[in-house]
């Protein structure tokens, strides 16, 4: 029988994540289907319990699902338990257990531009769900130094307060950031600034960003923000979202299958969905 898989959230109807993991199940053989489903906040319990008795055999959780789903699962893996995210769901002989990609599908876009990535000092800008993903992640691979500058600092004294992992890190106000740019090897960009409807706004000024320098920035809509046009008339390395995208999903194949998709194929489909050309 055909197995199935699903996305959570709300809303539902961008997500690009169908098309990519119907692609993959075609692709390796696999009789299984993924659909986009759309649950409402206040349905999130039924819509679990539902999904269990009818044997799903994994799904993602996207916004706004991704903390309060963890109250309603058999098993959450530690690190998506230290986030307080999960956004990958594997059904294991009946149980519904937890894991969150998001911040290791970061990671290895990253191991993607440099393998050396832990020796580098790394500032990462915005302090909300994604940055915590991101940084907790990184901390427990064992980077060495980071920092988190924020608008509101005390959320990134908070983020860094609260991390289990050991870190040198230290809070900055946007403006400390930029005015110590030139200190960092690696520039991960996490907050709204850069889609619409803030397209033409950066995060903090670059005047300081140093050259051959890398910039992620977790946006792959546009495909490349206002941040990574100017980074990269300083001759920055620049990465978008669209990495951090397919390797959260590509992990959460191989949880559900066992197998280890081609990461190329994911990104073209991905890219046929935006429209776009430039990766
Ligand atoms: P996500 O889960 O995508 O990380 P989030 O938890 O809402 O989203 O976090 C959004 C981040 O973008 C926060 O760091 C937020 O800064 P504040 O903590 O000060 O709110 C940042 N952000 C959003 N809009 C911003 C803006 N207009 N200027 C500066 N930072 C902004």
């Amino acid at each position: 029988m055909k197995e199935l898989f699903a996305v959570i959230g709300d809303p539902i109807a961008h997500s690009m994540s169908p098309q990519m993991h119907n692609d993959l199940f075609q692709y390796y053989s696999i009789d299984a289907h993924y659909q986009p489903l759309l649950v409402k906040k206040e349905n999130l319990e039924a819509a679990i319990k539902g999904l269990k008795a009818i044997g799903i055999s994994g799904f993602n959780v996207t916004i706004p699902h991704k903390t309060e789903i963890m109250a309603f699962l058999d098993e959450i893996d530690p690190l998506a338990s230290d986030i307080g995210a999960v956004n990958t769901v594997v059904n294991q002989n009946g149980k519904l257990v937890g894991y969150n990609t998001d911040g290791l599908g970061f990671m290895k876009g990253l191991a993607s531009l440099t393998s050396d990535f832990v020796n580098q000092k790394i500032l990462i800008i915005g302090a909300g769900g994604a940055a915590r993903a991101i940084y907790y992640t990184l901390a427990k691979t064992g980077v060495k130094g980071m920092d988190i500058c924020n608008r509101t600092v005390e959320k990134a004294t908070h983020l860094i307060e609260t991390c289990p992992y050991q870190i040198t890190s230290e809070a900055l106000s946007l403006e400390q950031a930029e005015n110590k740019l030139s200190h960092y090897g690696v520039i991960i960009q996490t907050t709204n600034i850069g889609m619409s409807p803030n397209m033409s706004q950066l995060p903090l000024s670059i005047n300081f960003l140093r050259e051959s320098s890398i910039v992620s920035d977790i946006i792959y809509n546009p495909l490349e923000t206002f941040l990574l046009s100017e980074a990269k008339k300083k001759k920055a390395i620049v990465q978008n979202g669209i990495d951090m995208f397919v390797h959260q999903g590509a992990l959460a194949f191989q949880y559900w299958t066992g197998i280890t998709p081609d990461i190329s194929r994911m990104k073209q489909i991905v890219m046929e969905q935006l429209g776009g050309t430039k990766c």
